[in-house]
């Protein structure tokens, strides 16, 4: 079994956006599930480069457009790499097998009387790179792009038959309904079809920037009919007759929404004039907003995808991406709920119950779980049914759906620890056995949940994988064979550093030292879940366990400090940094309390800083240790202070 995908090609006038990998992302969690499945997969990107805005843009930039490429593919497979995109190939459209491509199939619907000579009058759009319609303007302006002013146009073109191939089309859809999914777009499409089809012009006169029609030279390629061939130039159509046979048709192209009309009728209707073989689908996802609003750099809307990879690794964006939009409709990204769900899904549910197995296995275990065949709860009757929904929701690109389900497996761990309490089984001496079944269960259902994740969270995944005890390299394991419950073997489960420390704590680290109200820190087996379904409060254990001695307290230096400068931290609501005098010397520290104070509120006070921190970076500003304030749950921080003057550079204790 073999699987083709692609996705759509990238304008690279600038560098992607979290739009552009939201695509990526999305079809790289198909092509990872593919895999797993045992599938032989080959997956397909690339850069579209052909564009006039590309040319432009490298005009202004005083580059030669191919140079100016050259440096933008190379920041595009960087920014594909930060997210962790396991792309097999990556195609660009000044490659000869591309422009072979191309050239190949234009001659061939030239040859069959499909490609003829007009006129063209009318606008154009330079940044859909697309021919308008009177009625597609809104006052005069393209509504995707409002503040450019189309081109009018009046030149000899080139004209595509496209109305011929309506019935074809049409007829294709009927017997193929799962041609285009998913089905609101599928229906879109067809109505559109029923309306009609006009010829398309695709090619453009007096342009040095493209591929030459092979039947009139001093014509270049219009930018769209060129860049739907890379699907197939990438796997030799022109150029590799084996490859070619061996791959094509490709089993599905994921592209935006906004792309459909070109991959569901008019590429298509290219390759049935060409002879070539329709793709087996077209998935048409939907559109991210940030902040409700349309990404664009202009305004301010936009986020760099390699910003948040690395602040956070591609997991937590990954997994955000896939979870929180349904695969087929809008969704939204904010700085908000990316922090509510890294929290709640990663920091607080999956991340905490991987430490605290771990740390019961240790602690209960030495490290080494393995069956003893007592029972152990109700959590093994789950597993069955997550992974046949979650392949039931994989297969048919709910990608939220599959990604959702793994978290009721982990929600049941969760519960599942709480309603069993290995710390009180650990209490009781005849209950060994069923404590070390109660541990092991845990810990295959965590090895189960990072399997059916691996596809949406690869590198986080793999670490889970290892901690609980999984020997042989993530790319070796199957669904088949891996997906499944096993009540067997030995495992030796690794402890670990928090895969996932809560967001705040950056801020906290900042600034938010003192938790009130929250009496005293819970142990391991005993912080809570987080997530739904886990809220019952756990058995805890003695207070006593949780207790530091006055040494572990004095290795905190805690002193009294002056702040000299404030200033607000581009972009961060919560950050502000300080310039601080310590007595003995002066530092720069980031604190979380800006919401509470304005910078020039600050510059004077006395405060108390954690001097002996290690230095963090906090929104590319490295801090020296910490400002302590009181912060009620939901609350803004207030900053600990004196009643009399005090010099800086004092302990305190
Ligand atoms: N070059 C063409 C595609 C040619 S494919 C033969 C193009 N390029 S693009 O850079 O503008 O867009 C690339 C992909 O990103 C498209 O599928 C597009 O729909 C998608 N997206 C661009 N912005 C997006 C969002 N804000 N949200 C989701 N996807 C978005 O179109």
């Amino acid at each position: 079994m073999r699987f083709y995908l692609t996705t759509a090609i990238d304008y690279v006038n600038s560098r992607p956006h979290l739009g552009t990998a939201y695509e990526k992302i999305t079809a790289d969690v198909i092509a990872r599930y593919k895999r797993l499945t045992g599938v032989e997969t080959h997956f397909l990107m690339g850069n579209d480069e052909h564009s006039q805005n590309v040319y432009k843009r490298a005009l202004e930039r005083g580059l030669d457009p191919r140079v100016y490429c050259d440096r933008m593919e190379e920041e595009f497979r960087t920014v594909w790499k930060q997210l962790d995109i396991s792309f097999d190939d990556f195609i660009r459209t000044t490659e000869p097998r591309h422009t072979a491509a191309v050239q190949k199939l234009t001659r061939r619907c030239f040859d069959k009387g499909d490609i003829y000579e007009g006129r063209y009058e009318g606008w154009y759009c330079v940044s859909c790179e697309a021919f308008k319609q009177e009625k597609d303007l809104v006052e005069g302006k393209c509504p995707l792009h409002p503040t450019l002013t189309p081109e009018w146009i009046r030149e000899k073109n080139y004209f595509f038959r496209l109305s011929k191939y309506r019935d074809a089309l049409l007829e294709h859809f009927r017997a193929h309904p799962g041609f285009v999914r998913p089905d609101h777009r599928r229906n879109e499409m067809m109505r559109l079809l029923e309306s009609g089809l006009e010829d398309i012009s695709v090619s453009r006169a007096g342009q040095l920037w493209g591929i030459p029609l092979p039947f009139a030279p001093e014509n270049v390629v219009y930018v769209w009919f060129d860049a739907l061939i890379n699907y197939a130039a990438a796997v030799g159509y022109a150029t590799d007759a084996v490859r070619f046979e061996r791959w094509w048709p490709a089993d599905l192209h994921v592209v935006g929404k906004d792309i459909m009309r070109f991959h569901t009728v008019v590429w298509p209707a290219m390759l049935m004039s060409a002879g070539v073989a329709l793709p087996a689908q077209v998935f048409g996802h939907g559109w991210v907003n940030f902040g409700g609003q349309r990404m664009s750099k202009s305004l301010g809307t936009s986020l760099d995808p390699s910003d948040v990879a690395q602040r956070f690794g591609p997991d937590p964006l990954r997994l955000y991406l896939v979870k929180e939009i349904a695969y087929g409709s809008d969704g939204d990204f904010t700085w908000e709920r990316y922090e509510e769900r890294y929290n709640v899904d990663l920091a607080n549910n999956l991340g905490n119950l991987v430490s605290r197995v771990a740390a019961m296995a240790h602690r209960y275990r030495q490290g080494r779980l393995g069956p003893t065949g007592e029972t152990s709860g109700r959590l093994r009757e789950i597993p069955s049914e997550v992974a046949h929904l979650y392949r039931q929701a994989m297969d048919t690109f709910a990608i939220h759906e599959a990604a959702a389900c793994v978290f009721r497996l982990i929600d049941a761990t969760n519960s599942h620890l709480t309603e069993t309490a290995p710390w009180l089984l650990a209490k009781e001496p005849a209950a060994g056995d069923r404590l070390s079944q109660v541990l092991f269960d845990a810990a295959e259902a965590i090895r189960l949940a990072a399997v059916l994740l691996m596809p949406i969270m690869p590198s986080s995944c793999a670490e889970i994988l290892r901690r609980m005890g999984e020997t042989r390299d993530p790319s070796a394991l199957r669904l088949n064979v891996d997906g499944g419950w096993r009540n067997f073997g030995t495992r030796e489960i690794a402890q670990g550093a928090p895969l996932w420390p809560r967001v705040e704590e950056d801020v906290r680290r900042a600034g938010l030292a003192v938790e009130t109200g929250q009496g005293k820190e819970l142990t391991v087996e005993e912080k809570p879940t987080g997530a739904a379904g886990a809220s019952a409060a756990p058995v805890t254990e003695s207070a006593e366990d949780s207790r530091i001695s006055i040494d572990d307290f004095m290795k905190v230096d805690l002193r009294v400090a002056t702040v000299l400068e404030a200033e607000a931290i581009h972009k961060s609501k919560k950050l502000v940094k300080l310039k601080v005098d310590t007595g003995t010397d002066r530092r720069t520290i980031v604190a979380g309390i800006a919401e509470a104070y304005r910078p020039e509120q600050l510059v004077g006070r006395t405060i108390v800083i954690v001097a002996n921190l290690q230095p963090a970076k906090l929104m590319g500003v490295e801090s020296h240790g910490m400002v302590l304030a009181a912060s009620p749950e939901g609350g803004k921080p207030t900053l600990i202070g004196f009643e009399e003057p005090i010099a800086p550079g004092t302990r305190v204790r």
